[in-house]
C-alpha cells in the first residue's frame, strides 16, 4: 500500500501548464513534468509561508546550503562543501550563463545527441557553435563513443562540454567508470565539464545515479554541476536549483556570471520548497519512483504485446521513455503528427532532441495508471492507423 496518493488524476488543463496547453479531450504526454501533485509536506510549508503574506526579498539561508549537503551526502555519496554551492532560479539558466562565462562567442561547445533539445538552442543562441557527438545505438541500447568523443574533444575550438546526468531522453544513468572517463578526457583537452543532474533522483527503485564531481579527483576539479529538486519533486514552476562549483577559481567565475545574469536570487517560496523536498519527503520521492518504475514495465508489456512494430528502449532513469519506431518506416515528425491528429496523444517527435532522434518518440510516463492506460489505447490506434 502506497502512502501518497499517484493514482487520483489531477485536474491541470486551463491552469496556466504549458504541457497542458492543448485541445479540449487531447491528451499531452510531452513537456518533462509530473501530472502528480508533489508531496503534501511542501504543499503544507508553502501554504504556511503564504499565509504570512509578506513576499518581499528573500535570502539564502542556511538551510537551504544543508539540505542540499545533506541529501547528496545520504542518498549519492558525495560530501560537498558549502562554499561549492550558489542558488540559481534554474538549471537552463545557470548553464547558459556558465556558457557564456567559461566560453567566447565562436567556441564549440560539446553534446552527446539525442538529448534535451534546449542544449543546442541554448548554445546557438550565445553565439556558441554545437559539437555532436552522437551516442552509439547498438543493440536496443545505449553507450556512449568514447573514441568519437575524444576526437571531438581534442578541436582546439571545443571549450565546453555539456554532459546529461542521467540522460533525458534516452534515461541512462551512466557508471562511474564512464563518467570518470569523459572526466580524463575533457580535462587532457582543456574541456570544461558542465553535468546537467536535474534527473539524478528520479530513477528505478535500486539504481541510483553517480554525481559527475564524485568520479574521480579530476571531474570534481575540472567540472561545475547543476542540481535541483524540481524535476523530482515537480517543483518546475517555483525555481529552484543550484550550482556546485569545486575549484575556487572557477567558482569565482561562474558566481560572476550569475550575479551579471539576475539568476541568482530565490523568490518567496523557491529555496523553501527545496529544503521541504530535500529534508522531509524522501519517502515521497521512493514512492513516486516506484510508480513510475510500474508504468514502465506497464508501457513494456503493452508494447510487446501489443505493438510489435515498436521497441521500448530499456531505462533505468527519467521518467521518459524513448520509443523506437524504426520498424514502422516512418520517421518521428510524421508518426508524432499523425498520433495527435488521429487520436489526440502529443508526444514528443524524436528529431527534436537531434538529428540521431528521428527514429524514436518520447513519451512521458508521470501520470496516474489510468492516464496512462488512455495514452496506450491512443497510441495503439494511432500506430495501427497509419498503415
Ligand atoms: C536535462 C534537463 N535540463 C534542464 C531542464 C530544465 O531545467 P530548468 O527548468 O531548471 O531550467 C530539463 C527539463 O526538462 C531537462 O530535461
Amino acid at each position: 500500500m502506497m502512502k501518497y496518493d499517484f493514482d487520483t488524476p489531477v485536474a491541470r488543463y486551463g491552469t496556466d501548464s504549458i504541457k497542458w496547453k492543448v485541445e479540449e479531450g487531447e491528451l499531452p504526454m510531452w513537456v518533462a513534468d509530473m501530472d502528480f501533485r508533489t508531496a503534501p509536506q511542501i504543499i503544507e510549508a508553502i501554504k504556511a509561508r503564504a499565509d504570512h503574506g509578506v513576499f518581499g526579498y528573500s535570502d539564502v539561508e542556511d538551510d537551504w546550503y544543508d539540505a542540499y549537503i545533506n541529501w547528496w551526502d545520504r542518498r549519492h555519496g558525495i560530501k560537498m562543501d558549502r562554499s561549492w554551492l550558489m542558488f540559481v532560479t534554474g538549471v537552463i539558466p545557470a548553464i547558459s550563463s556558465a556558457i557564456r562565462s567559461v566560453t567566447d562567442p565562436g567556441d564549440k561547445v560539446l553534446i552527446q545527441t539525442p538529448v534535451y533539445n534546449v542544449f543546442a538552442s541554448l548554445i546557438s543562441h550565445n553565439n556558441r557553435v554545437v559539437s555532436e557527438s552522437p551516442l552509439v545505438y547498438e543493440n536496443g541500447q545505449y553507450h556512449m563513443d568514447l573514441t568519437d568523443l575524444e576526437a571531438k574533444a581534442s578541436d582546439p575550438d571545443v571549450k565546453a562540454m555539456i554532459l546529461c546526468n542521467p540522460h533525458n531522453p534516452v534515461g541512462k544513468i551512466w557508471d562511474r567508470d564512464i563518467l570518470a572517463e569523459v572526466g580524463r578526457i575533457c580535462h587532457e583537452n582543456n574541456v570544461l565539464v558542465i553535468s546537467d543532474e536535474i534527473h539524478c533522483d528520479i530513477t528505478s527503485p535500486g539504481s541510483s545515479y553517480v554525481p559527475f564531481a564524485s568520479a574521480s579527483d579530476i571531474c570534481r576539479e575540472n567540472s561545475i554541476s547543476v542540481m535541483a529538486p524540481t524535476k523530482c519533486f515537480n517543483l518546475a514552476g517555483l525555481h529552484s536549483a543550484c550550482i556546485s562549483v569545486a575549484d575556487k577559481t572557477l567558482r569565482a567565475k561562474i558566481r560572476k556570471g550569475i550575479f551579471t545574469d539576475d539568476c541568482s536570487e530565490p523568490n518567496s517560496f523557491s529555496c523553501l520548497a527545496a529544503v521541504t523536498a530535500f529534508n522531509e519527503c524522501g519517502d515521497w520521492l521512493d514512492e513516486m519512483n516506484a510508480y513510475v518504475e510500474q508504468n514502465r514495465r506497464r508501457v513494456a508489456e503493452f508494447i510487446s504485446e501489443k505493438l510489435p512494430e515498436l521497441y521500448l528502449v530499456p531505462g533505468n532513469a527519467t521518467y521518459l521513455l524513448w520509443i523506437d519506431i524504426s520498424a514502422t518506416g516512418h520517421k518521428s515528425l510524421e508518426v508524432a503528427r499523425h498520433i495527435r491528429k488521429t487520436t489526440g496523444l502529443f508526444i514528443t517527435e524524436g528529431v527534436h532532441y537531434g538529428k540521431c532522434g528521428d527514429d524514436f518518440l518520447r513519451m512521458n510516463i508521470a501520470c496516474p495508471a489510468s492516464v496512462l492506460e488512455d495514452g496506450l489505447t491512443r497510441l495503439k490506434k494511432g500506430i495501427d492507423l497509419l498503415s
